[in-house]
């Protein structure tokens, strides 16, 4: 079996997916980046190879059964196996005033997108890369989540937690729960699931708003994507730590 371990981070072609596709070719993982865009695609995997990454593109919507196939039979032909996924690839869904998603006004259009893209596409992805992961002797997966899925910070009127976004939020939190029955389900089997929070990072995806970097918002996933043998699985987490639910 190849001493080489390969990882496909989805979403990979700019903000957070980006870096976290960089960190773990910096430490050595053949690293496909999952992207639906060719172009961007492209220009991703030229600047990670021009920094020395090992890096290979992957076409991949998450939305689509084809193309995720398509995405597993590529990892397959390229590397044999999987030992890292990273569900990064998200949307916030559309906005309203102040990036805010009012319940009560909300296009169900709007819920069922972000459903689609937040959770399904992570289903979709995992489950057709789990045959190449469980080729690998130590695999993990790491859905990229936000604290903003924590129901414990959502309930608290003490705590800060940005604006009511009532598809986008939910998302997360569905998410995290699918990430414990993953974790669950694959109990025993050296597969170890979990959720990372990148904090609030300045990205496309916040209007290049917030206070930490990409690169920043990446260490948490790089570091559940690394986790030794018989580290935790099914838990939610955030640079300080773990994140209540
Ligand atoms: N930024 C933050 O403060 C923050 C905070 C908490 C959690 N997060 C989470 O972190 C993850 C990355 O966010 P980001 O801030 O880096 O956002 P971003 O810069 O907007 O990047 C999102 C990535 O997801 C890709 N993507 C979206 N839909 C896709 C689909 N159907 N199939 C494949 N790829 C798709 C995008 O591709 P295109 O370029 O083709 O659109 C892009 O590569 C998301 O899951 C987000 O929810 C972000």
């Amino acid at each position: 079996m190849s001493e080489t371990k390969t990882a496909l981070v989805s979403g990979a072609n700019k903000g957070i997916g980006y870096e976290i596709a960089a960190g773990l070719g910096a430490l050595g993982y053949r690293v496909g980046v999952g992207a639906r865009d060719g172009v961007r695609r492209e220009t991703a995997v030229a600047k990670l190879r021009a920094g020395g990454v090992d890096a290979f593109g992957v076409p991949l919507d998450v939305t689509g059964g084809q193309s995720v196939a398509d995405a597993a039979d590529l990892v397959e032909r390229r590397a044999g196996r999987l030992d890292v996924l990273v569900n990064n690839a998200g949307i916030s869904g559309e906005t309203g005033p102040g990036w805010g998603q009012d319940p009560t006004t909300l296009d169900l259009d709007v819920v069922r997108t972000v459903v689609e893209t937040n959770v399904i596409g992570v289903i979709r992805l995992t489950n057709a890369m789990l045959p190449l992961l469980r080729r690998s002797p130590s695999p993990r997966v790491v859905n990229v989540s936000s604290s903003v899925a924590s129901l414990t910070r959502q309930a608290d009127p003490d705590i800060e937690v940005g604006p009511v976004m009532a598809a986008y939020a939910p998302s997360k939190s569905f998410l995290n729960a699918v990430t414990v029955q993953y974790a669950r389900q694959l109990a025993g089997t050296g597969v170890l699931v979990n959720a990372a929070c990148p904090g609030l990072v300045a990205t496309d995806f916040t209007g290049f708003q917030g206070p930490r970097t990409p690169e920043q918002g990446a260490a948490t996933a790089i570091r559940l994507a690394t986790l030794p043998d018989g580290g935790p699985s099914g838990g939610f987490f955030e640079d300080a730590g773990v994140i209540p639910w």
